[in-house]
């Protein structure tokens, strides 16, 4: 179990359980599930709108992952990440801060999710 909690300055935090493991249940799932207004579009990893800064609020350090294709060009054109930032992350096997809620898979960690 997971606990997320969802950020954001114009809005009451929230913090919400998660049941991770899943591998199908998306941050952007989670925060529709639980009325957190997080902006989205096309829920598609394609327009960018659900763009959120994501880091740990555990003892643990973060679990590393792969951004997906449509996450890397996404964050690219927003100006997120560089291409050398994708880079090094690949190769450190460590998460990136900036993700996009729709792609972004929920797993077994305590995070704090800005949006
Ligand atoms: Fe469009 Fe996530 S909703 S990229």
């Amino acid at each position: 179990m997971a606990l997320v909690t969802f950020s954001n300055p114009n809005h009451k935090d929230k913090t919400v359980y998660a049941v991770a493991g899943s591998h199908t249940d998306t941050l952007l799932k989670l925060a529709k599930e639980n009325q957190v207004p997080v902006n989205f579009d096309c829920q598609d990893g394609e327009c960018g709108h659900c763009v959120v800064r994501v880091s740990s609020i555990d003892d643990k350090d973060r679990m590393g992952y792969h951004l997906t294709d449509k996450e890397k060009t996404v964050l690219l054109e927003l100006g997120k990440l560089t291409s050398d930032d994708i880079d090094r992350l690949a190769l450190d096997d460590m998460p990136s801060e900036w993700r996009l809620a729709c792609q972004m898979i929920v797993r077994d960690e305590d995070i704090l999710v800005e949006y």
